[in-house]
């Protein structure tokens, strides 16, 4: 059987286009990453590879997808399926790629909420995924948050998880309660 990156690149492929290269220019922001932190660098690849496995899926069959492999549903993400895409393509990667690395999952299924148990592995994916050079339109603080995220994850993922946070507020939006505790749980750590 080929190893687990071919089998991913393989089924990248089926992808549409453009979520292709976003996940190719989220790779080479994960390399970076782990290049400067010292971070397994074919773990990093594979996490930026895996993220969005399920991206192109539609809400609807996440929910359906979900029910059938036993992912548990938050009432934000019954309201806003599109955040099931991170857990659905772990679940999905496990089963069909035999994706055995307990951090990798991790990574893939918490890349769009983040969690308090994030590793520093599933925070690269996950800021690697916000720090595509595409999305600089979406989060016009991409620059400042690159050059934390360079010096230091957790200062970067608390930072990013603030901002978004404040503008869910300001337009009366929900906040998945993942974030909620991951944000906790940094500034806790980080004033220690
Ligand atoms: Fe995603
Ligand atoms: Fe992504």
């Amino acid at each position: 059987m080929p190893d687990l990156l071919q089998r991913l690149q393989g089924r990248l492929q089926s992808l549409p286009e453009g979520l292709q290269a976003h996940i190719y220019r989220v790779r080479d922001v994960a390399l970076e990453l782990a290049a400067r932190h010292g971070i397994d660098l074919d773990r990093a690849e594979l996490g930026a590879l895996a993220h969005d496995v399920c991206r192109a899926v539609p809400g609807d069959a996440l929910l359906k997808m979900s029910a059938e492999m036993g992912v548990a549903v938050t009432e934000v993400e019954q309201d806003f399926p599109i955040l099931l895409h991170g857990p659905v393509g772990a679940e999905l990667l496990r089963r069909e790629e035999d994706l055995t690395d307990h951090g990798l999952y991790e990574a893939v299924r918490w890349h769009s909420t983040a969690h308090a148990s994030l590793d520093p592995l599933g925070k690269l994916v996950f800021l690697a995924d916000k720090l595509d050079p595409q999305k600089a339109a979406i989060y016009s603080y991409q620059a400042k948050l690159r050059d934390m995220a360079l010096e230091s994850l957790d200062l970067a993922l608390l930072e990013f998880l603030s901002r978004e946070m404040a503008t869910r507020l300001e337009r009366g939006e929900t906040v998945h309660p993942a974030s909620v505790e991951a944000r906790n749980s940094l500034i806790l750590k980080l004033g220690d």
